[in-house]
């Protein structure tokens, strides 16, 4: 047996550099939802980043998961890891395509301390359960406390917990679950492209056992 897959090119990502390696898994693992995750330092600053290495984990208890990579340039820590780890709190919004620019240029390493949200000019009002701030503008927001910390190469991987959901009004449909087309949330594909909500199909699922 070659191993070789018909039509297919076998490609050894221990051949590609650091930056080889990211830009080939986010434009194959694709799309990807974005988490805009807000928290807030030990001293009271706040701090807003994207981040698409993100997913759902676990049902009950609900549970999420943000990748959060050491900075490229010095390999310290970003501020929002910095802050999960003091605090063990994050805000995790979800986002529609109004909010593309903003989520974007909140990616800007600011020194440590600087508030993306200020600088933004971002509405937010203090989590219900969390110290971190959630933004008005985001129509969902997870409540979130890390439950769980994997050092994973150059990466931490934070799990957490939902304390609470904020849902915008209208959101929300008639079962209580989020409405997609009310949603249109917005997807990562690689480089500087985005997804933007297109009309869902439905497949009927296998009977469950
Ligand atoms: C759409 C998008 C997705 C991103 N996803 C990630 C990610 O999953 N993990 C990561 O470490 N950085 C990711 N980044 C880069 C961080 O947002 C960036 O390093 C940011 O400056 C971190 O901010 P902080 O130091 O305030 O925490 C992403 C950037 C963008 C624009």
């Amino acid at each position: 047996m070659s191993g070789k897959v018909p039509g297919h090119v076998a490609i050894d990502l221990a051949e590609r550099d650091v930056a080889g390696k990211y830009h080939f898994l986010v434009s194959a693992i694709v799309p990807r939802p974005i988490a805009w995750v807000a928290t807030r330092g030990r001293d009271g600053s706040t701090n807003l980043a994207p981040f698409s290495y993100f997913q759902g984990v676990c049902s009950d208890p609900p549970t999420l998961s943000v990748s959060i990579a050491r900075t490229k340039r010095s390999g310290e820590r970003k501020d929002t890891l910095r802050n999960i780890e003091e605090t063990g709190e994050f805000v995790v919004h979800v986002i529609d395509e109004s909010l593309l620019e903003p989520m974007v240029a909140s990616a800007e390493e600011l020194p440590a301390g600087a508030s993306e949200i200020e600088r933004l000019g971002l509405e937010t009002v203090p989590g219900e359960r969390v110290a971190a701030p959630v933004l008005v503008r985001a129509p969902l927001a997870f409540e979130c406390r890390k439950t769980h910390q994997l050092s994973v190469g150059r990466c931490e991987l934070v799990l957490g917990e939902i304390l609470l959901v904020h849902a915008r009004e209208g959101l929300l449909d008639a079962r209580g679950n989020v409405d997609p087309e009310r949603l249109r949330p917005l997807g990562r594909l690689g480089g500087r492209l985005f997804v933007p909500w297109t009309p869902g199909r439905t497949v009927e699922h296998p009977p469950r056992g």
